[in-house]
């Protein structure tokens, strides 16, 4: 976290004490670096080298307009998985001809609005929602620009709940049935095929499994040009884990390098693209979040804090591990152990188990390495209100998001009407 450095016994984003940003915005607050965000980016960038390439920043992973802006402003692409995130590429910036839709259950709607929009890709998932593009692009008089999202079989190494390359996975065209679809959308009048799509998992820390289906994605474009099918971009999707604890993922420039590399050395020329998420935005962001008390129940010491599994959800779901040290080091009280846990009435709101820390009830802590699926995945859950989210630049800050309030919280809401 090169961007999250601490100085004498402060913790800083960039050139702003993280202590100041929970003064002034409260807290649970997330706070984001735009300098490691747009390393990250480029890091991307650089690995390429020469080779034709797109970055597809994968929305999902963090789709706050101010990020989305930072990331259009370098050039970025976008993957996105809904209308709702095509709006917030739009909306900050982002060009329509450099968004490409993944995503299983593209409904009607969307598919229309996106080909309204104009995007560049559709990555299609099955051979009904081939038809389906088909037919409203017809009534739309367009030509829907497409690529087959294939599941290359390729065991991504990583949690099940975020491993999708698998073939019994919901994702995807399977392998087998790759050529089929592509046969498919040949004959489809108002479908155009412009290129090959995979994406095997999320937080994978080797790149073998990328190079595999990398390699099976190749084959398969020489296959199609034997049926008459001409391939115009390979995209290998997004995936590249990051060091939440002792993991030890290759670079990002590490592995576009090696990818690069395969692509080039199989004679083949095609762009490739990208979708990484959690790698551009994972390290760049921070959840603060204070102790409202320190207790202990027979014997086990626990630091109740104010934010919970409905805002930070990986650690209940995944069993995720997250670095959590306090804003400010203390020299005034010894270490201890303990559960980190949250507000929330469920055991599993469990934040951070066995932590030793010097702190105080009132301490601000930093939960690390939450900029990717942090805020995104949180919840109204137990009537919580969402947090507030920030953007610091240089010695700069900016409310990105405002915490939310409880009229905003029950705006959609309304009784029944009296009898
Ligand atoms: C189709 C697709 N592309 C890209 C990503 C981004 O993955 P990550 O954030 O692990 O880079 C995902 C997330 O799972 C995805 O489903």
């Amino acid at each position: 976290m090169a961007f999250f450095q601490r100085r004498n016994a402060e913790l800083y984003a960039e050139h702003v004490a993280l202590s100041t940003i929970a003064e002034q915005v409260g807290t649970p607050c997330y706070v984001y670096s735009r300098a490691q965000i747009e390393s990250n980016w480029r890091d991307y960038d650089q690995g390429f080298g020469t080779h034709p390439h797109s970055i597809c920043y994968a929305v999902k992973a963090n789709s706050n307009l101010a990020v989305l802006g930072v990331l259009a402003e370098l050039g970025s692409w976008f993957d996105i998985v809904s209308a709702g995130e095509l709006e917030r590429v739009l909306l900050a910036g982002g060009r329509a001809d450099h968004i490409v839709f993944s995503g299983v259950a593209k409904t009607h709607d969307e598919l229309q609005r996106a080909l309204r929009a104009g995007i560049h890709c559709f990555d299609v998932e099955s051979v009904e929602e081939l038809s389906r593009l088909n037919r409203i692009a017809q009534n739309l008089e367009q030509i829907a620009p497409v690529a087959v999202r294939v599941n290359p079989d390729v065991d991504a190494k990583t949690h099940p709940y975020i491993a999708t390359g698998l073939k019994q996975t919901k994702f995807g065209v399977s392998f087998d049935e790759a050529i089929a679809a592509y046969r498919k959308a040949k004959v489809l009048n108002n479908i155009q095929i412009i290129g090959v799509a995979a994406h095997i998992g999320s937080q994978i820390t080797e790149a073998a499994p990328f190079l595999s289906a990398l390699e099976r994605l190749l084959a398969l474009v020489k296959d199609l040009k034997g049926e008459g099918i001409h391939i115009k971009h390979l995209d290998i999707g997004g995936g590249l884990g990051i060091r939440y604890h002792t993991e030890s993922p290759p670079s990002s420039q590490q592995l576009i390098a090696s990818l690069v590399h395969v692509v080039q050395t199989s004679g083949c020329s095609l762009p490739l693209y990208v979708e990484p998420g959690r790698s551009i935005v994972g390290n760049a962001g921070v959840l603060l979040t204070k102790i409202e008390y320190l207790k202990s129940n027979a014997g086990k010491n626990y630091a109740v804090v104010d934010a919970g599994l409905n805002d930070l959800l990986r650690p209940a779901l995944y069993g995720a591990w997250q670095n959590i040290v306090p804003l400010r080091q203390r020299s005034d009280v010894e270490p201890a152990t303990y559960d980190i846990v949250g507000p929330v009435c469920e055991t599993g709101d469990l934040l951070g188990s066995q932590r030793k820390l010097a702190v105080c009830s009132q301490d601000v802590l930093a939960i690390a390495d939450a900029g990717a699926y942090g805020y995104v995945m949180s919840s109204n859950y137990n009537s919580r209100l969402r947090s507030a989210e920030v953007m610091v630049i240089g010695d700069q800050f900016h409310i990105v998001r405002k915490r939310e309030t409880i009229n905003e919280l029950l705006a959609a809401e309304s009784l029944l009407p009296a009898n």
